[in-house]
């Protein structure tokens, strides 16, 4: 039988990004690139987010594209943010279909219409995209925000180091970790995400996974997931201090509902942990896999 590190060896495996994926990824980049590129002005674009720095989880929903608006559409940057998102989405929405283009508060989402089995296999290809028009101020980006009816200020840059450097202090096992717990919060049998947005759990993680790796998946999220329920109602800033705070999106009740799954999920994690000191690892797998949901192995 699998044993309880086997598992979550796997599990970490099934959400890392394969070749097929980031080909697939490219190849949509370049699509969607190529054709905004023929409707505004845009001097470069590139991917970015969670998907560029290996903490997105699967299935590949939501992949963030900078688009970097040319000089030709500063007008933009003196209107309201919605304004330029607007025409993202009217422009998209002919090429993709009305239905699948949706405007957001930062960005416009094209969705693939890729099938999701029931293991969240998606055949290797990217569900949607977050297109997010952008403009490059030399030291920061800047993005519309259209809940605020302003543009906010982001460096993926200080995001993507951050995220090295805490990967690294953790034996490497750090967005392993953030990947699972971002796997957790998308389990549909939440109802609604438990965290919004999904950010939050990766900047709570820069400093709720410290004091380096403990060298055991199950007592690691135990941890993680009760230190998580601890401090999901603090204020959590941008981690590169520019933009609003990322735990601005959740009202009280949120938080509140946040903390108790938290904490229900800590309690499932030390059950399953027990489970395995009493010998039963068939169990403590059948535990993990409620917990987390189909792509933690029973086999
Ligand atoms: N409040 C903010 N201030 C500054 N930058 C932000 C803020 N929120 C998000 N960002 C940046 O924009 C990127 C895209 O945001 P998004 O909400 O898609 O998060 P993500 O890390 O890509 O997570 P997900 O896996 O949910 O897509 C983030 O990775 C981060 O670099
Ligand atoms: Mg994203």
């Amino acid at each position: 039988m699998l044993s309880i590190d086997e598992a979550f060896r796997k599990f970490k495996s099934r959400l890392e990004l394969n070749d097929r994926e980031q080909q697939n990824a490219a190849s949509r980049h370049t699509e969607v690139r190529e054709y905004l590129g023929t409707k505004f002005d845009i001097s470069r674009s590139f991917l970015t987010g969670s998907y560029a720095r290996h903490t997105k989880t699967k299935p590949l929903k939501d992949i963030d594209i900078f688009l970097v608006l040319a000089e030709k559409e500063k007008h933009y940057r003196t209107e309201s943010p919605s304004i330029v998102l607007e025409d993202f989405r009217k422009v998209l929405a002919d090429k993709y279909g009305k239905k699948s283009v949706r405007k957001q508060a930062r960005s416009i989402n094209v969705d693939f219409g890729v099938v999701i089995d029931a293991e969240d296999n998606t055949d290797y290809r990217v569900v949607s995209i977050d297109a997010v028009p952008a403009f490059d101020t030399s030291r920061e980006y800047e993005i519309p925000d259209a809940e605020s009816d302003d543009w906010i200020k982001t460096d993926p840059e200080i995001h993507k180091e951050k995220a090295t450097a805490a990967h690294q202090a953790y034996s490497n096992e750090w967005k392993g970790l953030v990947r699972m717990v971002k796997y957790w919060n998308n389990n549909p049998l939440h109802g609604e995400k438990p965290i919004k947005p999904s950010f939050l759990i990766e900047v709570m993680a820069l400093e709720c996974l410290h004091g380096g790796w403990g060298g055991r998946f199950d007592y690691e999220l135990q941890g993680f997931f009760s230190t998580l329920a601890d401090r999901v109602c603090d204020e959590w800033a941008d981690p590169a201090s520019l933009g609003p705070p990322i735990s601005k999106a959740m009202d009280l009740d949120q938080k509140q509902r946040a903390v108790r799954l938290l904490s229900t999920a800590s309690r499932q994690a030390s059950l399953a942990i027990d489970h395995v000191r009493q010998g039963r690892n068939g169990e403590a797998l059948r535990a993990w896999r409620e917990l987390f949901g189909p792509k933690f192995p029973l086999s």
